[in-house]
């Protein structure tokens, strides 16, 4: 095992993923907004100079990485909720949510190739959404997250293409945790069936034995927290 980045590192299910890994023995570097009390970790306001520059140094350093995961995701914030019908849809709202849950993991995308190796395995995981999915879309709501997260697969997959003519053996996992309790399902648990709630751990122990297992990933796949595939 090479070295480890997690971006969004304050995450619930991110902080869970790196106790796991660090147990293992793995480097684990992180990301995040938040300076968090940890050793190499990197309290970022990301933008598209500061995570190029970050990248560039990681290369100067001639750190190699053989995964990457990136947490970025917000659903609701103090003047943002969920739309539940789409007269609520607002303009300012949908790009706020699409700058986090798109914007920002695609900014860390275009520098990939600076930090996983040429010639070895490497995977890079998205955390995605079931919602995402197109095909799956019964319900209907959440317009803007749902959106962003579609578009998050949409840009994934075809940067997968481009970056794996380079990086062959470089895969890329679309994760969908479950719904997880974390501050961003608080407010819409009362709703969960029993049983459905998972913990960070238990969504951070099937992503480490899912995104570790090179040889059952596709070059681009969409995942659950139970290893199923999810139509895009
Ligand atoms: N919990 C669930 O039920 C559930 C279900 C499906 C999918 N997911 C996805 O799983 C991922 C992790 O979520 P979580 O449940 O662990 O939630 P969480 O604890 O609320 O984590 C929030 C994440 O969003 C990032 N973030 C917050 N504000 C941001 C901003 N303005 N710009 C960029 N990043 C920002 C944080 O990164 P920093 O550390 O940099 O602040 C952190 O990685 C998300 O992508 C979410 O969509 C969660």
């Amino acid at each position: 095992m090479k070295s480890i980045l997690v971006v969004g590192a304050s995450s619930a299910i991110a902080q869970a993923l790196i106790e796991k890994l660090e147990g293992a023995g793995a480097k684990v570097f992180s990301v995040s907004l938040t300076m968090l009390n940890r050793n190499n970790h990197t309290q970022l306001h990301y933008s598209e100079e500061s995570i190029s520059a970050w990248c560039d140094s990681m290369r100067r350093d001639g750190h190699e990485l053989s995964h990457i995961y990136i947490f970025n995701g917000i659903l609701h914030t103090e003047s943002i909720s969920p739309e539940k019908s789409i007269t609520s849809f607002r303009k300012d709202a949908f790009y706020e949510v699409l700058q986090c849950n798109t914007v920002t993991p695609m900014w860390w995308l275009m520098n990939v190739t600076k930090l996983v190796p040429k010639g070895s395995e490497s995977v890079v995981t998205l955390l995605s959404a079931r919602i995402g999915s197109i095909s799956d879309n019964r319900l209907g709501g959440w317009y803007s997250y749902r959106a962003s997260k579609a578009a998050l697969n949409m840009l994934t997959k075809t940067a997968a293409i481009e970056i794996r003519r380079t990086h062959k053996q470089c895969k890329f996992l679309l994760f969908h945790p479950g719904t997880t309790d974390s501050k961003l399902s608080k407010p819409f648990q009362k709703n969960v069936p029993e049983g459905k709630l998972f913990s960070p751990e238990f969504v951070a122990e099937n992503l480490v034995s899912l995104s570790m297992d090179h040889s059952i990933l596709p070059d681009c796949g969409f995942y659950d927290w139970n290893k199923k595939p999810i139509p895009f």
